[in-house]
């Protein structure tokens, strides 16, 4: 079964087909990061001006990468949520005129599960297999930042979740604060292989009682790496390295805190990473050093938002016979992520 994935929830635009749920034809992602680059932040209106500018043509070239018209599609999913609501309407009305005018089945999905699942994808996490049922997902990105037990590709229950703002978003904040560059987490990124990681020591935050034990906080973390901005300026004793470097360590340990005390809990030695964030070569590496735990990560390319992690998801849901609506809408926010996911 061959099913189109359309994903327009941020500043990508993107479309793919992929065959079982695993094998991809083709994987398109048109970045608007250019567009956006200017205000060194995604801005919703321009970010879906040009979904619907792209749409159709990021879906052609789908098709024509996998060597198919529209008549070869037997399903199309979507990314119904979460997301920009005005970037992910476009997405989701394409997707349901398509499905509907060649009266293929169609499924609006979460881009949340799509991220857990793009590990699942032929290749994607070099040799290894796909990660067998249960397993902790750590999902980290611009918008998201969760601890989760999966038990079945919709069966998600959050453990933690941050409590302010995502780990993505305060690696763009301080990169922006820095100038940096934008997006900031890769900028951050590579600016911090060359810096020394212990020469500040940034919080962490305290946080980690009760129902809190696996929560997450970064928004102390920003701050205290933004006010270290003042004093680099007025001393020049640091160099900006180094600070990108401080900053990524405690960030990731931060998630790494946590993650490690569910794995103990929980006795799941297997994580399976996605989102942007889960692309960071440090959170990488500390989780490959780890010899009690298997760690799965996607390939670079399928960590951040990809049509191939939607049609794959699709994939599972539509041979299940599940069928969204064609009054599906779209949400900028899951509910119930908090505790319950989805
Ligand atoms: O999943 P994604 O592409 O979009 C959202 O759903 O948010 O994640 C984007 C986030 C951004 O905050 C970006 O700065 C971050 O992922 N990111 C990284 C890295 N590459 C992208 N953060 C840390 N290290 C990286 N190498
Ligand atoms: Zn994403």
């Amino acid at each position: 079964m061959k099913v189109l994935g359309i994903e327009s929830s941020c500043d990508e635009c993107a479309a793919a087909v992929v065959e079982d749920g695993a094998r991809i034809l083709s994987n398109v992602v048109a970045t608007q990061i250019p567009f956006h680059a200017a205000y060194e932040g995604v801005v919703p209106e321009i970010a879906s001006r040009m979904h619907t500018e792209w749409i159709y043509g990021v879906v052609k070239e789908a098709l024509d990468q996998a060597g198919l018209t529209s008549g070869g599609i037997d399903g199309v999913a979507v990314t119904a949520r979460p997301g920009m609501l005005g970037s992910l309407l476009v997405g989701l009305s394409f997707a349901k005129a398509f499905a509907w005018s060649l009266n293929l089945p169609f499924i609006g999905v979460d881009h949340m599960l799509a991220h857990l699942y793009a590990s699942r994808l032929d290749g994607a996490a070099g040799d290894e297999p796909p990660p067998e049922y249960p397993f902790l997902g750590l999902l980290a990105s611009g918008g998201h930042s969760i601890i989760c037990r999966v038990d079945d590709f919709d069966g998600v229950t959050v453990l933690g979740t941050t409590i302010d703002d995502a780990v993505g978003e305060a690696f763009d904040k301080v990169a922006k604060y820095y100038g940096f560059g934008y997006p900031g987490g890769a900028a951050i990124d590579k600016l911090a292989q060359t810096g020394d990681a212990s020469a500040f020591a940034f919080p962490m935050p305290n946080l980690y009682k009760g129902e809190h034990r696996y929560d997450l906080s970064y928004s102390g973390l920003k701050t205290a790496a933004i006010n270290q901005l003042e004093q680099f300026r007025s001393k020049k004793t640091a160099n900006l390295e180094d600070i990108a470097a401080s900053f990524q360590k405690t960030a990731i340990e931060i998630l790494l805190r946590s993650l490690f005390r569910a794995a103990e809990d929980t006795k799941l030695t297997t994580i399976v990473g996605g989102g942007g964030v889960a692309a960071n070569s440090y959170l990488r590496s500390r989780l490959a050093e780890q010899p009690e735990l298997r760690s799965i990560f996607p390939r670079l390319d399928l960590c951040g938002d990809n049509g191939a992690m939607i049609a794959g998801l699709g994939y599972q849901y539509l041979i299940r016979g599940d069928r969204s609506p064609l009054n599906t809408t779209a949400s900028a926010r899951v509910r119930t992520f908090k505790r319950r996911y989805p």
